[in-house]
């Protein structure tokens, strides 16, 4: 009987994985992989089996059911399992199932944690999470939220000062109607960026009402909606010209000018 070690991959390019990680994947004779890791995490494991189990949003190509299954087969086949998920595998990661069906039959686990989508699009703009104070508003709590229920229906509230929304790509506009009518102020800062941690990724900046303006920009890319605080541009941030080209943030439906 072997054992299943959870890997989080980070929420892009290869190089956001952990140590940890990458020598757990160098250890695996199986990988069981997700859709949105880098191809080029690979090179870590060139011994190991690839087995392409991707999901994305709602529309699963492999059920969880037969993920689940294919855990328990390999890991009484091998004596390490690589499940590889996206960004932090303890956030909207399924993990919780897995690790059900894993204890079920009886399979020792480990989780290694990585970078979650929130920490990565803040770090791409350069907006902390968190603040001591900025203009009156509270930045003391954060909150990762899907606004998506299990039925695909949209659900918003008011939780902490910044909420960081994921999974609600497709439904920008209604995800800003449903937060101002829960009391989310008129001008409350909003940032939405997609594919961070990527050399490509996009970030756009908005207000509650003008948040439909993001659709066609990331249209098609995981998305990121940050809202509240650490939404808020740092003012007074020396800007190096390193630093600026790291950040572009665009305006509201515009592409940047420069990546
Ligand atoms: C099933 S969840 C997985 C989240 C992942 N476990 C994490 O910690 O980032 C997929 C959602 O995460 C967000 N996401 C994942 N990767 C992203 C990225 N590179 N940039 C922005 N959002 C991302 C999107 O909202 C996407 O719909």
């Amino acid at each position: 009987m072997g054992r299943v070690v959870f890997v989080s991959a980070g929420p892009g390019a290869a190089d956001l994985i952990t140590l940890r990680g990458a020598r757990r994947l160098a250890e695996a004779q199986v990988v069981l992989f997700d859709a949105l890791t880098d191809p080029a995490l690979r090179e870590f494991a060139p011994q190991a089996l690839w087995v392409d189990v991707g999901k994305r949003g709602f529309c699963h190509s492999t059920g969880q059911a037969t993920i689940d299954a294919l855990l328990v087969r390999h890991a009484r086949q091998h004596e390490v399992v690589v499940r590889l998920k996206g960004g932090d595998a303890s956030v909207f990661g399924r993990l919780e199932e897995e690790l059900q069906a894993l204890a079920a039959a009886g399979i020792a686990c480990e989780v290694v944690p990585g970078v979650t989508a929130a920490i990565a699009a803040a770090a791409h703009t350069q907006r902390p999470l968190t603040r001591r104070g900025t203009a009156g508003r509270g930045g003391r709590s954060v909150s990762l939220t899907t606004a998506m229920t299990r039925q695909g229906q949209l659900q918003a509230g008011r939780h902490a000062d910044t909420e960081v929304f994921y999974m609600a790509g497709r439904q920008l506009g209604a995800l800003g109607r449903a937060l101002l009518r829960v009391g989310w102020p008129q001008d409350t800062p909003v940032c939405v960026v997609s594919r961070a941690g990527w050399p490509d990724a996009l970030a756009s900046e908005h207000t509650l009402a003008g948040l439909a303006g993001a659709a066609l920009l990331h249209a098609g890319r995981p998305t990121v909606v940050t809202v509240g605080t650490g939404a808020a541009p740092v003012a007074a941030a020396p800007r190096t010209p390193s630093s600026a080209q790291a950040l572009p943030v665009a305006a509201a439906g515009r592409a940047p000018a420069a990546a």
